[in-house]
């Protein structure tokens, strides 16, 4: 499918430059957040951020940057269509999808994602020497991949109580006043916290790339942590990017 509408936007109007910020670019373009995510660029906490600073902080030429965007969203296109563009939607409704789709899957796999980490961790307590093989760290790394694990679970349960209780009710009932806008600031924080907390994890877990010896639960275990850390990242742009900015 063509959508020649923004393709010629981009190229006509240079609709993507290097003074815009992550967020922003993110908020227009959704699904660009996987490719930022493949890059290890950082477009939910670091969302204002530009373009520009973003490319010299990895070393990457800026129009370089662009053009390669450019590209991954020319292979987007067929998707892109169905994909919620949250900027022109009001806050209740983004209030709406991000407890049902993203609280909603926090909910739903740190539970699973904790019993599989405490599983490769008791299995390989007892180090197979075939196991040290070049690859050990992953092996030393894991109880202190799962305290990591367990500080997130603690800060994220808090968390999503504190925006499901106080901050989001507010939202929908439009009470935007100064109490709210401290409540706010203090979840921004948190997410600045549980960025560095995920990545912390991302390199206990040796950037989730699996240690040859890997069985299926350690590959489960890393698979679901990287799902984890990918899925966070999407919903603390759209709270720090689109959600607040649209109150004040
Ligand atoms: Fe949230
Ligand atoms: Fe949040």
């Amino acid at each position: 499918m063509e959508s020649q509408d923004w393709k010629d936007g981009i190229e006509m109007s240079g609709e993507i430059t290097s003074n815009q910020s992550l967020g922003e670019i993110v908020g227009k373009y959704p699904l660009l957040s996987g490719f930022f995510e493949k890059n290890g660029i950082d477009y939910c906490c670091g969302g204002k951020e530009t373009l520009k600073e973003a490319a010299a902080e990895h070393n990457i030429d800026e129009k370089n940057l662009i053009k390669q965007i450019e590209k991954e969203l020319e292979r987007l296109d067929e998707f892109q269509a169905d994909e919620i563009v949250w900027e022109t939607r009001p806050a209740s409704e983004l209030v709406d999808y991000i407890v049902a789709r993203h609280h909603g899957y926090i909910k739903q796999n740190l539970p699973d994602s904790e019993s599989h980490i405490r599983k490769i961790v008791q299995v390989h307590s007892e180090v197979n020497p075939n196991e040290m093989m070049g690859n050990e760290k992953a092996i030393v790394r894991l109880p202190k991949l799962l305290a990591a694990f367990l500080e997130m679970k603690e800060s994220l349960s808090k968390h999503l109580k504190e925006e499901e209780d106080e901050v989001f009710p507010a939202i929908k009932n439009d009470a935007v006043d100064e109490s709210l806008k401290q409540k706010i600031l203090k979840l921004q924080e948190e997410h600045e916290e549980l960025g560095e907390t995920l990545e912390k994890i991302k390199q206990l877990a040796t950037d989730f790339v699996l240690p040859e010896w890997a069985c299926p639960t350690f590959a489960a275990t890393y698979r679901l942590l990287s799902g984890f850390q990918a899925d966070i990242h999407k919903h603390v742009h759209l709270e720090n990017n689109i959600l607040f900015p649209k109150l004040f």
